[in-house]
């Protein structure tokens, strides 16, 4: 049987800060439906710390990559379905969706490390037909 981990104890501080930068912080929130400025600032600190996962420990952290493609340029499909073939133990679920006749969206979930996905995607935004592109890390800090 499973235990149920207490929730943390939450830490209070102090912090000093221009009124000006408070103001346009404070008008920031309500614009974004945050109720108070903790749960930002909680927000904003993992943002930081996911970041800095990906971009300078390079751990393996969940990637979604997201693109466009012209479904008539010759060979592409192809291309894009070996591609992933040869990368399988990086990449967790492939969704295809045809947009209209000519062009089709392929969102791909890999978990592995940051610079590997980044490297499987710049790789399959560079094939001629592909039209736009889009990388974004997803990791629990
Ligand atoms: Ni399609």
């Amino acid at each position: 049987m499973g235990r149920k981990k207490a929730p943390e104890e939450l830490y209070r501080f102090g912090v000093s800060i221009e009124q000006s930068l408070i103001d346009k912080f404070d008008n920031y929130l309500s614009k974004r439906g945050y109720y108070n400025r903790s749960e930002a600032i909680r927000d904003l600190v993992r943002e930081l710390l996911a970041k800095e996962k990906v971009e300078i420990k390079n751990a393996v952290v969940y990637g979604v990559v997201s693109f466009i493609y012209n479904h008539h340029q010759r060979e592409l499909e192809d291309k894009i379905t070996s591609y992933q073939h040869e990368n399988y133990k990086s990449i967790i679920s492939t969704t295809h969706i045809h947009i209209d006749h000519e062009n089709c969206l392929e969102v791909i979930i890999m978990k592995d490390k940051a610079k590997r996905i980044k490297t499987i995607a710049e790789e399959i935004f560079a094939l001629k037909g592909v039209k736009s592109g889009k990388v974004s890390f997803v990791s629990l800090v």
